[in-house]
């Protein structure tokens, strides 16, 4: 049974910010059908076309910064939860939107990167980036040019965090996947992580994901829905 001082790990995928109007992935009409990952989302890629990556990178910013792509009653119910839990909330996302950040979330990690932010391959300075950004764009700390590419963490490469991450799964009662399909490594093993280590687990996703079976509690539906009324379920434990 969950304490009020219990630490609560929550997971979100692409699908928490479907309902704000951004893209999932692997859903029909998703990013994956129209673009090649191998092409986009890879060191290897990058090498081969950096043109077409940050043109895929630019067309995805330009349509999250669009006056009607806001957060959802999903987004701002985890961030009612950081602020009325009594325990620690951490929210680890693989969006590399700022819907979270939008919301309220402040203990968040973006193990994937973000959207609006570049980063030099030179000597790794991170800069908020707001518009288009293309390879003769120059690092305004160390000046090397045509450097800049996404802070978006790409197949083959490291997630941020991740020390944290496991830290705070080897030692919370609660773990919660929203909007994910439990495709990618590593956060498709958060789960059993968490398990491991005696964690209540619960899926909140539109239909079962990849590791559905791991799960204590499973719940389907919109996530504006289901993540709200999950929110308040809690609430009423203090
Ligand atoms: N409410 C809740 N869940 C939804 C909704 C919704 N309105 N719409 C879609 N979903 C679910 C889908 O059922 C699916 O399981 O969201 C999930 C989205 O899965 P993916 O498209 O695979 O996205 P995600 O799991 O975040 O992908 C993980 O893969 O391509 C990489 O780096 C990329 O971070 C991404 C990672």
């Amino acid at each position: 049974m969950l304490k009020p001082s219990d630490r609560i790990v929550i997971l979100t995928g692409a699908g928490i910010s479907k309902e704000s109007g951004l893209d999932t992935f692997r859903c029909a009409g998703g990013v994956w059908e129209r673009v090649r990952l191998e092409d986009v989302a890879t060191p290897e890629g990058y090498a081969r076309d950096p043109d077409m990556v940050h043109r895929f990178y630019n067309d995805r910013r330009r349509g999250l910064l669009q006056a009607d792509v806001r957060p959802n009653a999903a987004h701002d119910a985890l961030a009612r939860l950081e602020r009325e839990w009594p325990g620690e909330v951490l929210l680890v996302t693989q969006n590399i939107d700022d819907l979270h950040e939008r919301a309220g979330s402040r203990n968040l990690i973006h193990m994937h990167g973000e959207l609006l932010k570049a980063r030099c391959g030179v000597c790794g300075a991170i800069t908020e980036i707001r518009a288009d950004l293309s390879v003769e764009d120059d690092c305004a700390d160390c000046g090397a040019v045509a450097e800049m590419r996404p802070h978006v963490v790409w197949f083959g490469e490291m997630p941020l965090e991740m020390e944290r991450i496991y830290q705070n799964l080897a030692t919370s009662a609660l773990f919660v996947s929203i909007g994910t399909s439990g495709n990618v490594y590593p956060a498709a093993g958060f789960v059993q992580e968490a398990r491991i280590n005696g964690a209540h687990t619960v899926e909140l996703n539109l239909e079962p994901s990849e590791g559905a079976t791991l799960f204590d509690e499973k719940i389907y539906g919109p996530a504006t829905g289901a993540v709200p009324a999950f929110v308040e379920r809690l609430l009423a434990l203090r």
